[in-house]
């Protein structure tokens, strides 16, 4: 493979890091790329740090070996928030993460009053309280950890009808918490959620905002690449199960829109 040809690596547990994924081929259409869903490991979310913090650098190690990237986004929050440290230290590849996108919401927040969506792993990070007190000092932070939603998620990559009881009881979990009815700006701290952000919206008041950190990243691995040999005509993109299954495959036809552009799935 030519230095060209090296793609720019994603890895998320699922199908979350696709909303990542998603705004960086829109600026980077030349780029290969090798989306890693590790559904061997799915979900992260209710895992412990410590076997977030085993798994996700032993992973890359083995991902880095086997693609070469340029570049790797981690496009999780939970591995970001837990991992991104270790990975960066053992391996010689740039390494961007994935955060929740606290400063934004905190300079749009006119209540003063956010709130943080994640997995439960990532919502109990110190890295959490970090952000917070760096960004959001003058703001309530309202934390609400969901598995279900990530779940909520995959299922419609899957094709699934939205189970919209799952989504309102999502939601409830945060709007219900004391203050939760001042939030006016909602943190997808979880790369799956941005992918089901009409079904947030339709069941949330309809003045509440969503932000995430996708796009910031595209423009951080744009930043990073500017200047690099590129394929050319155009580049090509594949997504790599660590459990090759039927459901991975049956996610084809989602993998293959555009604004993903997979249209080759693999096995680890
Ligand atoms: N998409 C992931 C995140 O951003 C994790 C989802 C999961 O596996 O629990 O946190």
């Amino acid at each position: 493979m030519t230095e060209r040809d090296a793609p720019i690596l994603f890895l998320d547990s699922g199908v979350g890091g696709l909303s990542v994924l998603a705004p960086t081929r829109a600026l980077l259409r030349h780029a290969n790329v090798v989306y890693v869903a590790d559904n061997a490991g799915y979900p992260y979310g209710t895992k412990t740090e410590g076997e977030i913090a085993a798994r996700v650098p032993a992973l890359l190690g083995r991902l880095s070996e086997r693609y070469r990237p340029r570049l790797i986004v981690i496009a999780c929050n939970t591995a970001s928030t837990i991992a991104l440290g270790a990975v960066r230290a053992a391996l010689d590849v740039p390494v961007v993460g994935t955060v929740p996108a606290i400063k934004p919401a905190a300079e749009a927040s006119v209540s003063r009053v956010i709130g943080v969506l994640g997995t439960k792993a990532t919502v109990r990070q110190p890295y959490v309280d970090d952000l917070a007190a760096r960004f959001a000092a003058d703001c309530t932070v309202l934390r609400h950890g969901s598995a279900d939603l990530v779940a909520l998620a995959e299922a419609k990559l899957a094709g699934m009808a939205p189970d919209w009881a799952a989504y309102r009881a999502v939601m409830a979990g945060l709007l219900d918490q004391p203050g939760g009815e001042r939030i006016d700006v909602v943190v997808n701290a979880c790369t799956h959620f941005p992918l089901v952000a009409d079904e947030l919206a339709a069941v949330s008041p309809g003045h509440m905002r969503f932000v995430d950190g996708g796009a910031g990243i595209a423009r951080r691995v744009a930043y990073l690449t500017t200047g690099q040999d590129w394929p050319a005509g155009g580049g090509t993109g594949r997504a790599v199960f660590t459990r090759a299954d039927d459901a991975a495959f049956a996610l084809a036809p989602a993998l293959a829109l555009a604004r993903f552009g997979l249209t080759r799935i693999e096995g680890l």
